[in-house]
């Protein structure tokens, strides 16, 4: 674990939590009630009920299990059909500037979260959904790039940032806001191997809640909780070295059979 006062130096390999960057520390409880998500007649949540507590929780399971789907219902982005997300006592399909506050998403695309033309105006943006001025926004940003080394990002096109450059700007425009659960929809998928192990360090330093969704379970060792989902349906939920043993066991049988019908959509 890095000291909380580190600061990225250039060339380090170390990105941990600039002293400046101020964040809420406690861990909300997120409840889901019999929730449910339909989308043209098709059933991709199908009645999930959980509680969230944990500080690491990871998220596994096939493509089109509904992942990135119950991730956005949770940061309330879509509404559920029937059902309910409470975040931290907020309704988060109804109350969606609290819902901000409570809750930073990292989508799996990084073309599906950055919509301004600079580094600075999209982190910006963030900040001013949580109730600043656009000045104080922009100063906030600044001050937020600059603290992690990334100042000279400030005036760039984002369309000119690589894909794993993107991804490293969308975390930051998340975690500038500072909400009390990050869900990371396949952070890694972008970043070259010296970013990931940055950022890895650097989420392990945050005492934030996580909720990880990802493919690859290496990046989910010291997690508290590990949920599976299949088909909409949480298969398992449980201890890390039970759910992942499981769930590795049926990936490979899976991936040992030439049938492909067992993908989802
Ligand atoms: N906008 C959409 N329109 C129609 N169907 C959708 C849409 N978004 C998701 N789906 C369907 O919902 C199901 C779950 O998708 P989701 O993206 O949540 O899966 P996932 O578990 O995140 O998969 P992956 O591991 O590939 O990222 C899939 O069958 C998908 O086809
Ligand atoms: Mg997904």
């Amino acid at each position: 674990m890095i000291g909380t006062n580190d600061r990225l130096a250039p060339n380090s390999g170390r990105l941990s939590r600039p002293s400046a960057i101020k964040t809420g520390t406690e861990i909300p409880v997120t409840t889901l009630s019999n929730l449910v998500y339909r989308l043209n007649e098709q059933t991709i949540i199908d009645n999930i009920s959980l509680r969230l507590s944990e500080k690491r929780i990871g998220l596994v399971g096939c493509n089109g299990s509904g992942k990135s789907t119950l991730a956005r219902l949770i940061c309330g982005l879509i509404k559920p059909t029937s059902g309910k997300i409470i975040v931290d006592g907020i309704d988060v399909s109804k109350d969606r500037k609290s819902a901000i506050e409570k809750v930073g998403i990292i989508f799996q695309n990084p073309d599906h979260q950055i919509i301004f033309p600079t580094v600075e105006e999209e982190i910006a943006f963030g900040l001013s959904q949580t109730g600043q001025s656009d000045s104080e926004a922009r100063k906030e940003a600044r001050d937020f790039l600059s603290a992690f080394g990334k100042g000279d990002w400030r005036d760039k096109p984002v369309h000119a940032l690589s894909e794993g450059q993107k991804h490293l700007v969308c975390l930051l425009s998340v975690l500038a806001m500072k909400p009390q659960l990050i869900i990371l929809d396949e952070p890694f998928s972008g970043p070259d191997l010296p970013t990931t192990r940055r950022l890895l360090r650097y989420l392990e330093s945050l005492k934030e809640a996580i909720l990880l969704i990802t493919h690859d379970v290496s990046f989910l060792t010291g997690f508290d909780r590990i949920i599976w989902i299949d088909a909409g349906r949480i298969l398992m939920d449980g201890a890390p070295e039970k759910v992942l043993d499981e769930f590795l066991g049926t990936m490979e049988l899976r991936g040992q059979s030439d049938d492909f019908t067992d993908f989802a959509g």
